[in-house]
């Protein structure tokens, strides 16, 4: 089975509130996102944001450039379904975030919760930060949230890269500035504990 057919599986035999991630808001994320006073104009891109409902929180907070990418075609449209008219404001990219074609110095601020950890190819990291470094306006902002080092080995089924904040800055190099870091618990709707740990970057150049 490939990468997208596994997440195809997950989204098409699992409701959206009973799959491992469910979160019914991401708090930590909106508190980041606030604290950054961005504009509202300012383009935010939701990276593997699945059937999340940041971007439903980011609409309703005014902004007005918001992108969420994902492998699955199944999660964006259960997303946009969720969103109905609110949808048509929201620019949808379905493609895979090692290889995505994404505009130059676009970007004011990438969030990418659980969906970096997954990559546990040294190969695929660097096509990831590639297309980071791509896409990110210089002194825009990453909020990413991995699985931290006590979390356990596997995510969905597959095996992730778990972090510690040194480890990140390790892979996303001189450019990104670690500004804030903050473990969160969270527990599956199965019961299962995880440990994430949050990570606000600035890119410097
Ligand atoms: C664990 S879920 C997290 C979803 C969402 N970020 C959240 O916090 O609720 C991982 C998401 O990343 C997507 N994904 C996995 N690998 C990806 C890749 N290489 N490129 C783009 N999306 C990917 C999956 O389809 C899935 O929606």
């Amino acid at each position: 089975m490939t990468i997208r057919e596994h997440w195809e599986k997950v989204y098409k035999t699992n409701l959206p509130d009973k799959v491992g991630w469910y979160k019914p808001h991401l708090e930590t994320s909106l508190k980041w996102i606030k604290a950054l006073s961005l504009d509202k104009d300012a383009n935010i891109i939701d990276v593997g944001g699945g059937t999340s409902t940041l971007v439903d929180d980011l609409l309703a907070d005014g902004y007005r450039s918001i992108t969420v990418l994902d492998l699955s075609q199944t999660a964006l449209a259960l997303t946009k379904r969720r969103l109905r008219e609110r949808a048509a404001s929201v620019i949808w990219l379905e493609g895979d975030i090692t290889s995505v074609d994404l505009p130059t110095c676009h970007y004011d601020l990438w969030h990418d919760r659980a969906v970096f950890h997954f990559l546990t190819d040294p190969e695929q990291r660097q096509r990831y930060v590639e297309n980071l470094l791509k896409a990110l306006k210089p002194a825009g902002h990453l909020i990413i949230a991995t699985f931290s080092l006590e979390a356990p080995p596997k995510c969905s089924g597959l095996r992730v890269q778990r972090y510690s904040a040194d480890k990140l800055e390790r892979i996303l190099g001189s450019e990104f500035l670690l500004k804030k870091k903050e473990k969160e618990l969270h527990i599956t709707p199965g019961g299962v504990k995880q440990m994430y740990l949050y990570c606000h970057f600035q890119r410097t150049a």
